[in-house]
């Protein structure tokens, strides 16, 4: 049975802080592992935009020995309504593994039930895990190293209910972070994943916390994370969010309630002046370049780690 990584909590915390291990040494010895020598092709598909992620996974895959077969869903025959099942039959045939950038979770759970090589969730409507793997090891290098994680107060300012958020609960929580939510009424994380990340901070030491005030969340915190108001998908609703998060923006106010010299996270692409202001993510106390840098290394650590499961 292939290892899949659809949400943050495919890991254990044993084996996140493996993955997270790895992806610091390979930022210092790039060409180290090459799981996919042959080379063997990995298909990276895309039903929505993207420029990190598929720069990542096509650089990270190259330098790991194999080819990455980039695929436009639209132009592919699942754009014309090919199943999800008879298209993951097709590929585990001839890759080693599957990426997918897709809407929801239970079309990336279809291809994995169907398919027997790794599949991983390069963003769902739901979870962003691979962007989290490289958020907590730009934290850590930049901190000395993973065992630095634990322990730390972790607080995300936004929408609550999107992908990056619901994702923060998860990996953090299996990180040992103490995880703060702040979010507007009606952005709450959905119920359930809020609930696995409690019932896995009580095995990590970790906790959460979801409030509707910004303070609340970003007081003491040692790390500062934010995300675009709209995500891929929510476009129609983009004036309405932008009256609801009006005061949920990560600026220096916010900043000044954080622990002194709290890192700044942004999973980009970022919008100045709305989620976050130019000053703060152009400041000393961001890290989103050696964040968005950590997607090609947490990346490549994952894959490796995946098919070494096989
Ligand atoms: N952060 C992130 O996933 O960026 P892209 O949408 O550009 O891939
Ligand atoms: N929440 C954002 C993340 C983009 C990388 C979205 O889904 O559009």
């Amino acid at each position: 049975m292939a290892r899949h990584f659809l949400r943050d909590d495919d890991l254990t915390p044993a084996e996140q802080r493996e993955v997270l291990e790895m992806a610091l040494a390979m930022r210092h010895d790039r060409f180290s592992h090459r799981p996919f020598a042959g080379p063997q092709s990995v298909a990276v598909i895309f039903d929505k935009h993207s420029t990190r992620t598929r720069v990542s996974f096509s650089a990270g895959i190259s330098e790991l020995g194999g080819f990455p077969l980039v695929i436009d869903s639209a132009s592919s025959q699942m754009g014309r309504g090919e199943s999800v099942a008879d298209t993951a039959r097709v590929l585990e045939r001839m890759v080693s593994a599957v990426v997918w950038r897709t809407f929801g979770q239970d079309r990336l759970e279809e291809m994995a039930a169907n398919c027997g090589v790794p599949v991983v969730n390069a963003l769902t409507d739901s979870f962003h895990p691979c962007q989290i793997l490289a958020d907590l090891a730009a934290v850590a290098d930049e901190r000395g190293g993973v065992s630095a994680l634990a322990g730390l107060d972790f607080a995300y300012v936004g929408d609550g209910a999107n992908n990056m958020a619901q994702s923060y609960l998860l990996g953090c929580a299996t990180a040992g972070m103490h995880v703060r939510i702040g979010t507007p009424e009606g952005y709450l994380p959905g119920a359930d994943v809020v609930a696995r990340a409690e019932e896995i901070a009580q095995t990590t030491g970790g906790s959460v916390t979801v409030t509707h005030d910004v303070s609340t969340a970003v007081q003491g915190a040692d790390v500062v994370a934010t995300d675009a108001w709209v995500s891929m998908g929510d476009e129609g609703e983009a004036e309405a969010r932008e009256r609801a998060f009006i005061d949920f923006q990560v600026n220096d106010a916010a900043l000044e309630l954080a622990a002194p010299g709290a890192q700044v996270l942004h999973c980009l692409p970022a919008y100045r002046g709305k989620e976050i202001t130019a000053d703060v993510i152009d400041g000393d106390q961001s890290i989103v370049w050696l964040e968005a840098e950590y997607r090609l290394h947490a990346q490549k650590a994952l894959l490796t780690w995946l098919v070494e499961q096989a």
